[in-house]
């Protein structure tokens, strides 16, 4: 169920919907008074295919008590935007509209995504409904800092819509499989660097990595996902490592898995480095270059602990009898391979077609599908591991 109250940024609630609906969530829009100041409620209605409810006294609703209905019949209530007003009624229980009742009324997790001026946000008397708040429970995603319709620049907009359709994904995953599980997942390609400007790298773009870890966290799991350089949004929700070199990589997991029930290692690690990184820019002159390569630490190999391992293999040739070996030599509990040089698969794009190899000789071949989609796969076959 998604409150959307009299805020200036409610025409960024409409893509929200959208996102959510596209995402395949059935979205009840409630709308204050307010709210219907700024946008009409039929911009949800048409979002969303479904009534908006605008009242609270409706002789024309199909439910006996509405407000009552709403409350149960939602997995999740986020309020967004959310008004300094709808704070403050919810920290001292008024219900003097449709949205204030149903969120008195409902036993569901809420989220709330304020937005608002920074004098009202700042203001001793929000923050202090909003911490009381936070100690009942009730989840705060944002505010987030910049320029405000007002003028001001200051902290109170509304935060980004993609870490506020996260933390719903978060609401939803609280009772999920891998409730209480600790998961270090690594992702992305990592970079060597050969002088100042110049490195060594590799195609990974990380969207396996960050999938896992997005998987993983909706599903209820403590995340850390541990990233080499790249392009793609850090997560909302899971605790974030960047990383440079295999070596800071190295280190990164050492750390990170001194506490953790499993580890999964989608990152493209460099097998070499540089042996002696030039401390200028190396000039054109000879009419060849020779760099001298020294081997990286395994990562994998090197970890020991009563975790699950599960490593990731991509090959151009010989897939499955590569990534056996691997699977032996590291002494994982699962491996993932995939062919880099089939359609669809592997670095880049937003499919893949792996097959999940065991220990005890298992295979699973998976079609191609969606990176998201493998993701949630290989953490069904982790919690089988379990
Ligand atoms: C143009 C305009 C923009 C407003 N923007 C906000 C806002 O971003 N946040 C906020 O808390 N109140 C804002 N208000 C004030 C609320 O609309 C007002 O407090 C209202 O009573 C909120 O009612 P509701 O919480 O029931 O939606 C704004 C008012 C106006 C006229």
């Amino acid at each position: 169920m998604l409150g959307v109250t009299g805020s200036i940024a409610v025409y960024k609630a409409a893509d929200l919907t959208s996102r959510l609906v596209k995402a395949g969530y059935i979205v009840d829009v409630v709308m204050t008074e307010a709210a219907q100041e700024f946008v009409q409620p039929l911009t949800f209605q048409a979002l969303t295919h479904r009534p908006v409810v605008t009242e609270m006294f409706n002789l024309h609703s199909e439910m006996a008590v509405e407000h009552i209905a709403l409350a149960e019949r939602a997995d999740v209530l986020l309020i967004a935007p959310a008004t300094a007003n709808i704070i403050a009624k919810l920290r001292y229980g008024f219900a003097d509209d449709m949205l204030s009742c149903t969120a008195l009324a409902t036993r569901a997790p809420i989220v709330i995504a304020p937005a608002m001026n920074n004098g009202m946000y700042e203001n001793p008397v929000t923050q202090e409904n909003i911490a009381v708040l936070k100690e009942r429970g009730v989840t705060f995603v944002g505010p987030g800092e910049g320029y405000l319709a007002c003028g001001t620049v200051g902290r109170g907009r509304l935060t980004e819509i993609m870490d506020i359709f996260d933390a719903v994904k978060i609401a939803l995953g609280r009772k999920g499989d891998l409730m209480g599980k600790r998961i270090v997942v690594t992702a992305g390609g990592t970079e060597e660097p050969i002088d100042p400007v110049r490195c060594i790298t590799n195609r990974s773009s990380g969207k396996m990595g960050y999938a896992l870890a997005e998987a993983a966290r909706d599903r209820g799991a403590e995340v850390h996902l541990i990233a080499g350089p790249g392009s793609l949004r850090t997560p909302y929700g899971v605790r974030f490592t960047a990383v440079r070199t295999a070596n800071d990589m190295f280190a990164a997991v050492q750390a990170a898995t001194r506490d953790c029930h499993a580890v999964l290692m989608a990152a493209a690690v460099s097998d070499y480095r540089v042996a002696e990184v030039a401390k200028q820019k190396i000039k054109k002159s000879a009419s060849s270059l020779s760099l001298e390569l020294a081997k990286n630490p395994d990562i994998l190999a090197s970890l020991t602990g009563d975790f699950i391992k599960i490593g990731f293999a991509a090959e151009s040739q010989d897939l499955l009898a590569n990534a056996q070996m691997k699977l032996q030599a590291k002494g994982l509990h699962m491996i993932v391979a995939n062919d880099i040089s089939r359609a669809g698969s592997g670095f880049g794009g937003d499919t893949n077609e792996a097959t999940l190899l065991f220990p005890d000789g298992r295979r699973e071949a998976l079609p191609l599908m969606t990176k998201e989609r493998l993701a949630h796969i290989i953490l069904d076959r982790t919690t089988d591991l379990y």
